[in-house]
């Protein structure tokens, strides 16, 4: 954790922003939403179900839901290139193999029909012209580096012969299989028990330590966050409101949303949780609220966040940035705005 940050960023998201067309009308479901990777480090995307997340690392990596989706502004810069833009084909050069993605569910997302090592084995067939018989090898090596006992057997295994731990870890071979620069991990340990949680979210840790990937980490999870983020990138209807490197964030939240998830103090116990209840719900992004989306469940809301919509700036410290006028007008001791 912490550790120095390379001047270059891996993965520059900027001012991308996603609609859907939906029966009821347009509604946008990622708004200006900004955010830098660095190389080694972790980057976790927190916020409600329904915030954006999802859809946001959709569209950096081209496998939203489109129609109804449309990415509708921004760039995602990686290695001089907007992953926006390429074309299809451009794109499966990077995504999959630079880039690759793991999700909560692992048995969707793997072939119930082929072994598991012949999915990983195809990998290093299709895009390294590797031998059958070395694929499989390296297939085997893989499982075994996620901690899958008895790996050289377990490669003629199919998906549904492996717990939901296992499996996951399956996935996350797949993932690494070919020395991805970034890994996308949407909510990967949500659907596991605490304990297989705790010990997939360390062999994330393990073996981004080994190399210098950078991981965007998607979770509804506090615990999980603070545990695993150098970086922290917080979520609310479509918008980062903060973000930030982790410690100052967590230890000195800006916005009013982070300050109130954050009332309920990050323990051990709270892993596996959703995040803790604010008063009020989110809101409907068919009918935002004028001003910020945050207002109507905000202490602090004043005329300005009624009339105008705070934009992501600068905050105190390090490459900080919030999105609240209160930014601008530091609360008073009682907290209230003046
Ligand atoms: N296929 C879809 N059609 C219409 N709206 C969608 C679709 N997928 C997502 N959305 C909208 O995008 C919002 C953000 O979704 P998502 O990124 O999946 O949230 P989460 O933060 O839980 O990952 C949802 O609240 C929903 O309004
Ligand atoms: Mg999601």
């Amino acid at each position: 954790m912490n550790r120095p940050m390379a001047a270059e960023p891996l993965l520059d998201v900027r001012d991308l922003s996603v609609e859907f067309d939906t029966r009821a009308g347009r509604l946008r479901a990622v708004d200006f939403v900004s955010w830098t990777l660095h190389r080694g480090r972790t980057l976790v995307i927190l916020g409600e179900s329904g915030s954006g997340k999802s859809v946001s690392t959709q569209a950096i990596t081209g496998i939203l839901d489109s129609p109804p989706g449309h990415v509708t502004g921004g760039q995602a810069l990686f290695d001089g290139m907007d992953l926006l833009t390429l074309t299809e084909r451009a794109r499966r050069g990077v995504v999959g193999s630079r880039i690759s993605l793991v999700f909560q569910d692992a048995l969707s997302a793997l072939n119930p029909v082929h072994t598991v090592g012949r999915q990983i084995a195809e990998l290093y067939r299709v895009h390294r012209g590797t031998s059958r018989s070395d694929a499989m090898k390296r297939a085997a090596e893989m499982l075994d580096r996620v901690g899958i006992p008895g790996a050289r057997g377990r490669v003629h295994d199919y998906p549904h012969q492996f717990s939901g731990g296992m499996r996951q870890r399956v996935m996350i071979a797949m993932a690494l299989a070919l020395g991805p620069e970034v890994l996308i991990a949407d909510e990967p340990t949500t659907a596991l028990d605490v304990t297989v949680q705790a010990q997939i979210l360390e062999l994330l840790a393990e073996i981004q330590a080994d190399t210098d990937m950078g991981v965007v980490l998607i979770t509804h999870d506090l615990a999980v966050a603070a545990e695993i983020a150098d970086d922290l990138v917080v979520m609310y209807a479509g918008r980062v409101v903060e973000s930030g490197a982790t410690a100052d964030v967590l230890g000195d939240p800006q916005h009013p949303y982070t300050q109130g998830l954050l009332q309920s103090v990050p323990s051990a116990e709270r892993r596996g949780q959703d995040l803790p209840a604010i008063p009020g719900t989110p809101p409907d992004l068919m009918r935002l609220p004028s001003g910020c989306p945050f207002r109507p469940r905000c202490p602090h809301a004043h005329d300005r966040c009624v009339t105008e919509r705070p934009a992501l700036q600068p905050a105190p410290g390090e490459l900080r940035f919030g999105a609240c006028h209160l930014l601008d007008q530091p609360l008073s001791p009682e907290g209230a705005a003046r």
